[in-house]
C-alpha cells in the first residue's frame, strides 16, 4: 500500500462543496500534482475554489452517472479519490429517493473503477449520522448503523457498501466518519443550510433565528479544518476496509450553538420556536479514541472556531451584498 497526498492525481467529488473545497486548498498545500473535482454545483460553488491555479480541473459533472466518471478516468491517470459528494440531509425530507440514491449510486460507479483498477485508493467520507440516536455512549465504530433519515440509510448502504467490496475483491478503500462540522464555505442558502449557516445569515438580513423543538438535541461539533488536518495525517495509516470517527470531545445543545451564533453576530433580539423535526437524532456523542490513538490529533476550541466562521460569514455576505447591488 503507497498512500501519498504529495506528487499524487486526486479526484474529489462534492470538491465544490463544504468540506471539499476546504479540502482541496489542504491538498494544493500538501503538493498534491493535480486535483480533478467533480461537482455538479448541487450545493457547491465554484467560488468556494481557490482561485484555479493550472492543476485543479472542475468538471460540472454528476457521479451519479457512470459514463460521467469513465470519460475522466480516461483522461487522466489518477491515483486517489476522496468521495465528498453528497446532497444535504435536508434535501431527504423533500426527495427522499434521489437523497438515499446519490449516496448509494456515487459510491458504486467509484468502487467499480477502482475494482477494475483505474486508480489505487479511495477515501470514502461517511458521516455520524449513519449510527442514529445514540444505543450507548460514546459512540465508537462499532455503534450499531441506525439511521434515520433517507440520507442517513443511503449513507450507511455506501459505508457496507465500501466494506463489502474490500471483502471480496482486496481493493484500497477506508471511511472516514466526521460529526457535524462547522467552518467557512458551508452552504447558507435556502432550506439546504445547517444551523450555523442560516443562524448567521437570518441576523445577518434582519431576521429573528429559529429553533426546533426545545434545542437540547445536541451534535459532536467538530471544525472544518480539524476534520481536514486529521485526514491528512491518517490517510497513509489507516487500514482498507476500517471506518474512523472524527469528532470533539465536546457536545453542544443546538440552543447553545445558536446563542453562540447570537452573541458573536452581536444579536440581542428572541429566538423564535418552531415544531420539533421529524427523526431529529437527539444525541451524537463520539468515541474518538481510535483516531487519537493513531495520529497526532489536534482540536481547535469552539469559541475559536467560531470566531473564525462568524468572520468569514461576515465577509461573505457583505460581498454577496454587494455583488447583487451591482
Ligand atoms: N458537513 C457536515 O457536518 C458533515 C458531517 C459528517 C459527514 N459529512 C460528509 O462530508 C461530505 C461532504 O459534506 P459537505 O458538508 O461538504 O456537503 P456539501 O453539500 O457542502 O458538499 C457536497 C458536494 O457534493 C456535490 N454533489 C451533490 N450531488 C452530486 C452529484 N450527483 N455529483 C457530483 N457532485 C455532487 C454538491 O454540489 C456539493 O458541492 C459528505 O459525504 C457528507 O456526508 C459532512
Amino acid at each position: 500500500m503507497n498512500r501519498n497526498i504529495r506528487g499524487s492525481v486526486i479526484l474529489v467529488t462534492g470538491g465544490a462543496g463544504f468540506i471539499g473545497s476546504n479540502l482541496v486548498e489542504r491538498l494544493v498545500e500538501e503538493g498534491a500534482r493535480e486535483i480533478i473535482i467533480v461537482d455538479n454545483l448541487f450545493c457547491g460553488r465554484e467560488d468556494n475554489l481557490p482561485p484555479h491555479p493550472a492543476n485543479i480541473v472542475l468538471y460540472k459533472e454528476d457521479a451519479e452517472f457512470a459514463s460521467s466518471l469513465e470519460y475522466i478516468f480516461d483522461k487522466y491517470k489518477i491515483d486517489i479519490v476522496i468521495n465528498c459528494a453528497t446532497k444535504a440531509l435536508n434535501y431527504s425530507f423533500v426527495n427522499p429517493s434521489n437523497a438515499f440514491t446519490v449516496n448509494t449510486n456515487i459510491v458504486i460507479n467509484l468502487l467499480e473503477l477502482l475494482r477494475k483498477k483505474k486508480y489505487e485508493t479511495l477515501c470514502h467520507f461517511s458521516t455520524s449520522e449513519v449510527y442514529g440516536t445514540a444505543v450507548y455512549e460514546p459512540m465508537d465504530e462499532s455503534h450499531p448503523k441506525n439511521p434515520m433519515t433517507a440520507y442517513a440509510a443511503g449513507k450507511a448502504a455506501a459505508d457496507i457498501a465500501v466494506e463489502t467490496y474490500v471483502r471480496m475483491f482486496d481493493i484500497d478503500a477506508f471511511i472516514f466518519r466526521p460529526f457535524n462540522n462547522y467552518g467557512p464555505k458551508q452552504n447558507y442558502r435556502g432550506f439546504l443550510a445547517g444551523v450555523i449557516p442560516i443562524t448567521t445569515y437570518r441576523i445577518f438580513n434582519s431576521q429573528k433565528p429559529v429553533v426546533y423543538g426545545n434545542g437540547n438535541q445536541s451534535r459532536d461539533f467538530i471544525f472544518v479544518e480539524d476534520t481536514i488536518d486529521a485526514l491528512i495525517k491518517i490517510f497513509p495509516l489507516i487500514k482498507r476496509g476500517e471506518a474512523i470517527n472524527v469528532s470533539t470531545d465536546n457536545q453542544i445543545a443546538i440552543i447553545d450553538v445558536i446563542k453562540k451564533v447570537c452573541d458573536l453576530m452581536g444579536y440581542k433580539g428572541g429566538i423564535d420556536s418552531l415544531p420539533a423535526r421529524s427523526a431529529d437524532v437527539q444525541c451524537h456523542n463520539a468515541d474518538n479514541s481510535k483516531i487519537k490513538s493513531l495520529i497526532d490529533y489536534k482540536l481547535t476550541s469552539f469559541d475559536a472556531g467560531m470566531n473564525k466562521t462568524i468572520e468569514w460569514y461576515k465577509k461573505e455576505f457583505a460581498r454577496d451584498k454587494n455583488d447583487k447591488t451591482n
